[in-house]
């Protein structure tokens, strides 16, 4: 007997929208067709012609384990995640301790394997003294190796010009690049402290980590990598500005790509008068133009993926002044509704979202066996409403474990009604579904 048997969906998969039902056993997508009607299944769902679109692959969350269970958890986290649509994820390298060794990112697998919901990959960190640890990894251990070329929450900032050379021309496998430039962050920061002393206004966010330091570490990252050859992922672009550094066209050949963060294309600078710090993150969000440019790049192909940074912090830490609170924002439980709201508005397709929120990023890590709707595949996939009426983020319980969204006063025109997760029911109905267990994400480097 098969395990599910979904059936009436609106596939949405690799550019086309048909109707099929779809049948999944041992964790697998064994069948997709017009109607499948001579097969049993443990669980059998009917769409009724809602949406049914592969997972979204985030390539950039904090779950924060371990070391700061007060923010979140592998297990926190991840159970937010199958809400939202996500079957896949892979985390950032600032955790307590940082993964800077191989048994660091040892003892973050055993964690995943026991707790996450969805599925797992783990970013390498970057310090200045792991080089050799770095250049002697195994592609296909780990996601992506992550630099923090701009400082950000935690101590990883990788700034010197001869590491980053060495690490550019050492990477065995994709680099990650968080870009912003730290010592005009921190002229800009300690002008407004000169002003304002400790009540530096939450507005004052985009100007401290404005464009400039942006452009200046983003373009110094591609400048690297052309010299270097490296496969070079830039992450969370946030200025029109920084546009120019990349090239439109599919992921497939890329040496270059980028990606774009929820909040950043859902929010502008007129939303700190209301949210205040609660959108303060690293880079910042910025003005309405910024965030234009940045909806039309994805639409153009110039930024390649979308991904959601989700890094909760605590409500009380949020509530602390400028200089203490931290950047970062809960996302993954309203990841798919929030990209629908894209939709929605037209500045991109379906098929498109569909593409940035999984086809591409598997394409991009060379994600084995996901990322699409095929026979043969793992089943991670979502069914997705459209709602009759926008239901307010508030009418919901929030799973994260900080207990709070940024989207607590927007409304979205669409729910995630399932999701599956290496073949099983991870979240349906409004409930997370605990016997999941998500599986570590392969790499075929
Ligand atoms: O806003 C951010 N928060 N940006 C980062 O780069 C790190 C993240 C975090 O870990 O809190």
């Amino acid at each position: 007997m098969a395990d599910l048997l979904i059936r009436n969906a609106r596939v949405v998969n690799e550019g086309r929208e048909f109707d099929a039902d779809l049948l999944v056993a041992h964790g697998r997508i064994e069948k997709i067709a017009a109607s499948i009607d001579n097969a049993q299944a443990r669980i059998e769902l009917d769409a009724d012609g809602r949406w049914l679109v592969p997972g979204m692959i985030d390539d950039q969350v904090h779950f924060r384990e371990p070391g700061a269970a007060h923010k979140g958890s592998i297990a926190s986290e991840s159970r937010a995640a199958v809400a939202g649509g996500i079957t896949s994820f892979m985390d950032m390298p600032n955790t307590h301790p940082p993964t800077l060794t191989l048994a660091a990112l040892a003892d973050k697998q055993r964690r995943a394997a026991a707790t996450a919901r969805a599925n797992y990959g783990f970013h390498f960190g970057v310090s200045r003294d792991n080089l050799e640890t770095i250049a002697a990894l195994d592609p296909g251990a780990v996601a992506g190796i992550k630099v923090f070329m701009g400082a950000s929450t935690g101590d990883m900032l990788v700034d010197d010009p001869q590491v980053l050379e060495k690490l550019f021309s050492c990477a065995p496998t994709i680099l990650l690049a968080h870009c912003e430039h730290t010592p005009s962050i921190l002229a800009n920061q300690a002008r407004w402290q000169q002003r304002h002393g400790t009540f530096i206004p939450p507005a004052a966010h985009p100007q401290i980590r404005d464009a400039q330091a942006c452009y200046r570490s983003s373009m110094l990252a591609v400048e690297l990598a052309r010299r270097f050859g490296t496969r070079l992922h830039v992450l969370h672009l946030t200025t029109a500005g920084e546009l120019a550094l990349f090239e439109p066209g599919p992921v497939t050949g890329k040496r270059i790509t980028a990606e774009v963060c929820l909040h950043h294309l859902l929010f502008d600078d007129s939303d700190y008068a209301a949210l205040g710090h609660l959108i303060k993150c690293n880079p910042a969000i910025k003005s309405r133009a910024d965030r234009d440019a940045l909806r039309q790049a994805l639409a153009s192909d110039l930024i390649d993926v979308i991904g959601t940074d989700h890094a909760p912090h605590s409500l009380e830490e949020k509530q602390r002044d400028y200089l203490q609170a931290p950047s970062g924002l809960p996302l993954v439980q309203h990841a798919l509704p929030a990209a629908l709201e894209l939709v929605s508005e037209g500045v991109m397709s379906l098929s498109q979202m569909v593409s940035k929120t999984s086809h591409a990023v598997a394409d991009l890590f060379a994600i084995r066996e996901r990322g699409y709707l095929r026979e043969g595949y793992w089943a991670d996939f979502a069914v997705v409403e459209r709602l009759a009426q926008p239901l307010p983020a508030s009418a919901q319980p929030i799973l994260a474990h900080c207990g709070w969204t940024p989207f607590a006063q927007r409304s979205f025109r669409h729910a995630v009604r399932s999701t599956v997760v290496s073949g099983q029911l991870a979240w349906h109905q409004g409930q997370v579904i605990d016997s999941c267990q998500g599986l570590p994400l392969m790499f075929e480097r």
